[in-house]
């Protein structure tokens, strides 16, 4: 999205009379004494939150160890656990009969569990993994789709203190293994397979798979049996989940954590190289998903609840397993896709379940919006869906026109939207909108949350006049952010607080801040960093996997802007042999797309391949991605292709096929 978008955008959106008296920041004037009271003392801010807002096992007394930048300690002294926040502190606080819960699987049967029902499953699988010698400090690799089980794995590590790494159940072998290798894990928790849109799909055979390129420190693999079909078993490694949760204790102690033991790993892609093992820790990772859920999406005991993200994200974590549970919330979880078995599922849903905040991808509203002009049976308009209050957004910049569209098709023109810009490493939202506080302006997700101190800025870290385009850093460091990346602090250094920028927070975003109201417009990427239906991927990422294809000599990646996905991958592919044409071309082109879902997955697979004898190059051999980038779009060439070695190559590589 361009800056001119954002100075023709006049519609805003002030929250109404009965929102402003019934929201937990109630009106812009309590947002602003927030975001002053961390301003005057940020220390006595966040202390005072994690006092109010976290239960303690042992008090902290030191709010910021920053002793060693950026490598940041808050609440050092303190001891807690994730799992005792999220299920035995809502049950002591009465809410043990209350909804946890509410799965609905691709068929459409719904279970409920209650906090009870939860914690007790969640305890008797803690028990097992330590029976299995699992305990404080192991890594567990989680491979499932969306389920209770997930969620009962998730909380059940969190409770003994191991740490998890949810691998999304989109990945293939070759990814899971890379992480399985890179975290040092013993233990896998899987599922025999995935339903998803009528089909089924395997995962424990590509846990086997991966095993097979080598299991590193794995000793052994739990299966939950969701799909019932025969799989194959090695008897001395797997286990089904059920009885081995069955055979236990229903009470299982929580096991303290210092506030800065690591919650989990996810794994995330960056400009470079493999995907980096993002660290989160236990205390401040949490406080921020209990205020984020408090805030901005203004929590409150009687909302049914719905995030429509995969817990192999880190949306899934925040908002799915740790901050809803963490605030006691009633939740809805859905195994499957919005498509299925029509495009209406998702307005179904809140239907029948009354969800009244809902939170979703701009992809996923993009790819709605399409369908319902197709078939206006499924349009939104034709649900009851007058239990929503709010809507949330996430994952990519949403474009006014589907912002007013979920706006005023989905919310009826009475529920705020909260477009929430975050990322896997700042642990939850950072810049949004609280809806009983902000005027809303499609496309911008408007301010910085209290205690998060954003700036847009230039190479050195200098602030940059507000309406002009820069690097969006954040100056300060706040409780939720990332503590390392896994075995790499190099890398963990290097990339996100590089020397030049002052010791800031670099997020790898461009942003604009808007000369009178000061709202934040993000407007994508400014590293080689993809963004495909709200998923990450590294450019180098997907051209490493085509490289290591036998027939490839080389390959260059870049996005092209797409309606749906936001971006689509497309591929520059040099063979070893000849450049191939017709239907060669085409043969070749699917045999790659294959490879790429088979090295990485689906999600990275490319929607354009084209071949060229050769990249277009410097004549110091650089590949200009600017002019692939143009390639891609299909515009014409405005860049000066006079430092080119090569130009003959880009009408081959114009052709698509
Ligand atoms: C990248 C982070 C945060 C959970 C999902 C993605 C983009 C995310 C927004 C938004 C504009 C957004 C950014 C960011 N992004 N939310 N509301 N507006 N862009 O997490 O995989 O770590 O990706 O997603 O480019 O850097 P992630």
């Amino acid at each position: 999205m361009s800056t001119e978008v954002l100075h023709r955008e006049h519609r805003h959106f002030a929250p109404d009379a009965t929102w402003v008296a019934q929201a937990n920041v109630s009106g812009h004037a309590a947002y602003l004494a927030l975001v002053r009271e961390a301003e005057r003392d940020p220390e006595e801010f966040w202390g005072r939150l994690a006092r109010t807002y976290l239960v303690w096992k042992t008090p902290f007394q030191t709010v910021l160890n920053d002793r060693n930048p950026p490598f940041y300690r808050w609440f050092e002294e303190g001891t807690l656990n994730a799992s005792h926040l999220c299920l035995d502190v809502p049950i002591e606080r009465g809410m043990g009969e209350k909804t946890a819960l509410i799965f609905e699987s691709d068929d459409g049967t719904v279970t409920t569990l209650t906090y009870h029902a939860l914690h007790e499953r969640v305890c008797r699988f803690a028990n097992a993994l330590k029976s299995l010698g699992i305990g404080k400090g192991d890594r567990v690799i989680i491979y499932i789709a969306m389920s209770i089980e997930g969620i009962v794995a998730m909380q059940a590590c969190a409770r003994i203190g191991a740490i998890h790494s949810v691998v999304f159940g989109g990945f293939s072998a070759k990814s899971l293994q890379e992480r399985i290798l890179d975290t040092g894990a013993r233990l896998i928790i899987t599922a025999d397979g995935q339903k998803r849109g009528g089909k089924i799909i395997q995962l424990k055979a590509i846990v086997d798979e991966a095993l097979s390129m080598g299991a590193g420190m794995v000793e052994k693999v739990i299966v939950y049996a969701r799909t019932g079909e025969n799989i194959p078993w090695d008897s001395a490694r797997d286990l089904w989940m059920k009885p081995l949760e069955e055979s236990q204790s229903p009470l299982c102690i929580p096991t303290w954590v210092e506030a800065e033991h690591p919650l989990f790993i996810l794994y995330t892609s960056g400009s470079t190289g493999k995907p980096k093992g993002v660290q989160h820790a236990t205390a401040g990772y949490l406080l921020w998903s209990i205020l984020t859920m408090t805030w901005v999406f203004d929590h409150h005991p009687e909302d049914v609840y719905w995030c429509t993200a995969d817990i192999g994200w880190i949306t899934g974590h925040t908002y799915v397993n740790y901050g809803p549970l963490a605030v006691g919330a009633t939740q809805v979880i859905y195994e499957g896709i919005p498509s299925w078995p029509h495009a209406g599922r998702f307005w179904s849903m809140i239907s029948r379940h009354r969800v009244s905040v809902f939170y979703t991808a701009p992809t996923a509203i993009r790819s709605l919006i399409k369908a319902s002009n197709l078939d206006p049976e499924i349009h939104p308009q034709r649900f009851d869906l007058s239990s929503l209050r709010l809507l949330g957004t996430v994952g990519e910049p949403i474009n006014p026109e589907a912002w007013m569209w979920y706006y005023q098709q989905v919310g009826n023109s009475r529920c705020p939207i909260a477009d929430t810009f975050w990322q896997t490493e700042t642990g939850g939202h950072v810049i949004a909108p609280l809806p009983g506080a902000t005027t809303l302006v499609p496309g911008s997700c408007t301010l910085p949350l209290p205690g998060i101190d954003a700036a847009v800025v230039d190479e050195t870290g200098q602030e940059v006049p507000p309406g002009h385009g820069g690097s969006l850093v954040i100056r300060r460091p706040w409780p939720a952010m990332l503590r390392n990346l896994w075995g790499n602090p190099e890398r963990f250094q290097k990339t996100y607080f590089p020397s030049e920028l002052k010791g800031y927070y670099l997020a790898g975003d461009g942003a604009v801040k808007d000369p009178t109201t000061g709202y934040f417009t993000i407007t994508g990427r400014i590293d080689d960093v993809l963004n495909v239906s709200g998923h990450r991927l590294g450019t180098m990422e997907v051209e490493s996997a085509l490289a290591t294809h036998p027939m490839v000599a080389e390959a260059a990646v870049v996005g092209k802007p797409d309606d749906i996905t936001g971006e689509a991958i497309v591929a520059f592919v040099v063979l070893k042999q000849q450049r191939p044409a017709g239907a060669e071309a085409q043969q070749l082109a699917s045999t790659l797309r294959q490879w790429v879902t088979r090295e990485i997955g689906p999600i990275a697979r490319p929607r354009d391949i084209r071949f060229g004898d050769n990249l277009p190059k410097t004549r110091s051999g650089k590949i200009m991605r600017r002019l692939l980038r143009s390639l891609a779009c299909g515009e014409p060439m405005t860049q000066d292709i006079s430092t080119l070695e090569n130009p003959t190559i880009l009408d081959q590589l114009r052709e698509t096929l």
